[in-house]
């Protein structure tokens, strides 16, 4: 597993991903990249809106 700043987890290799109540998200690529930001609209996997601000980094006006 690969941790990007700001960005995904890559995960590689002989794995499977399960959500909560157990089922198996499907996986369609030898890389995976799970979302971390909170952002994607495709969790748990990363979509790319990590692009638009990691909600760690956020700063909060007013
Ligand atoms: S890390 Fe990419 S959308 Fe969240």
């Amino acid at each position: 597993m690969t941790v990007y700043d700001n960005g995904p987890l890559l995960v590689r290799g002989d794995f499977e991903i399960h959500t909560q109540d157990g089922a198996v998200v499907d996986r369609n690529r030898a890389t995976m990249a799970l979302c971390r930001c909170g952002r994607s609209a495709i969790a748990p996997l990363c979509d790319g809106n990590h692009k638009l601000g990691h909600r760690g980094a956020e700063k909060h006006l007013g």
